[in-house]
């Protein structure tokens, strides 16, 4: 028995990058699972209420997290796939203050997600921003996570997770908590051992951030064809004057000859053959916009066609599910503290 856990979070600010670089991926995966498996996926509520987040709103946003997932073919009718909202299972918060008196203080300051986010100019520093990795360890043992697909930006809070299973099994001389695998595990499982590459349209040198503010760096699986259209076009290439795959001088080039792939789902050797050597750039983009804005309109009419009522039976099947397993481990962990026998 495999169970794989992931956190959705943050709708509005998903890119082509997210979609192509795990979305699919997971979608895929959820789609040849063996029967005995399990696939747990859910919105991070919780986690949210860190940020600076729109409350009127957020009940809705925190939906369409899932219609995004909906909308690329996740099947929630299937009985071993479970979607729902953290802040459903109250198991969450109780697993977070046991796991809380089990984590060091110097270890957890460690993080550097939490650095970043508490540097100079974010006035809201506050303590739930500083021990959310704790609460994230606890969203994977309340699941037995093995493979927890996460960004890069989160694989230290998955080491972190890691480390607490494994000193808390020590601890207690016996595997309560599941210890997820490693990265290079994960990466191996998902077939993500070579990670895509999504480069930024505007600075071809970073990668397409969720977190960036320069808007035209990335297309969202919410623009118009329109918009997606202008940031391809006036995307940042070179001056070579001659297409070619080439990450290290022709970031840009190979940026855009990788979307086109992705978009088109064309295998990149076919899509090399076909343009290498060309000279005109903006032959190239506006093929890549083309491709770009069918993509687009092709997600956004299945996106739009997910109604609130399915969101809502998937999560109401997911949530009684999610927590009959979250208290089979918040039980395991109450006995070994001695909180119940
Ligand atoms: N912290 C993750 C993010 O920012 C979301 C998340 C919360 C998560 N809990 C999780 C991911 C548990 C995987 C497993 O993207």
């Amino acid at each position: 028995m495999t169970n794989i856990l992931t956190g959705l979070q943050a709708t509005g600010t998903l890119h082509i990058g997210n979609y192509f670089g795990s979305i699919k991926q997971l979608v895929q995966k959820s789609n040849t699972l063996r029967p005995e498996d399990n696939l747990y996926l859910f919105v991070p509520d919780l986690h949210s209420l860190t940020a600076d987040i729109d409350h009127a709103k957020f009940y809705d946003a925190v939906l369409d997290n899932i219609r995004i997932y909906l909308a690329s073919g996740l099947d929630t009718t299937k009985p071993n796939i479970c979607t729902f909202r953290q802040s459903r299972v109250p198991a969450h918060t109780q697993m977070q203050w046991f796991l809380s008196c089990y984590s060091y203080f110097g270890q957890i300051s460690k993080m550097t997600q939490f650095k970043d986010k508490s540097s100079d100019n974010n006035q809201n520093i506050n303590v739930g921003l500083f021990t959310y990795p704790i609460l994230m360890a606890g969203d994977i043992f309340l699941y037995d996570a093995e493979y927890v697909p996460v960004g890069y930006d989160q694989t230290q809070h998955l080491e972190l997770a890691r480390d607490l299973a494994i000193r808390f099994n020590n601890k207690f001389d016996q595997p309560v908590l599941t210890v997820p695998k490693s990265t290079k595990d994960q990466n191996i499982y998902f077939g993500m051992d070579k990670p895509l590459n999504i480069l930024s349209l505007t600075n071809p040198l970073n990668k397409m951030s969720k977190s960036s503010t320069d808007l035209s760096s990335k297309i969202l699986l919410t623009d118009s064809p329109q918009i997606a259209t202008k940031k391809i076009m006036s995307a940042t290439t070179d001056s070579l004057e001659l297409i070619n795959w080439d990450w290290d001088n022709q970031p840009g080039i190979t940026n855009l000859l990788q979307i086109l792939s992705l978009v088109t789902d064309t295998p990149t050797a076919q899509i090399i053959d076909k343009w290498r050597g060309q000279t005109r750039y903006g032959d190239l983009k506006k093929e890549v916009a083309f491709s770009i804005g069918q993509f687009l309109t092709e997600f956004q009419i299945k996106y739009k066609a997910v109604t609130d009522e399915v969101i809502l039976q998937a999560v109401a099947k997911g949530e009684v599910i999610a927590n009959l397993q979250a208290e089979i481990v918040l039980t395991r962990v109450k006995k070994v503290l001695g909180l119940i026998k």
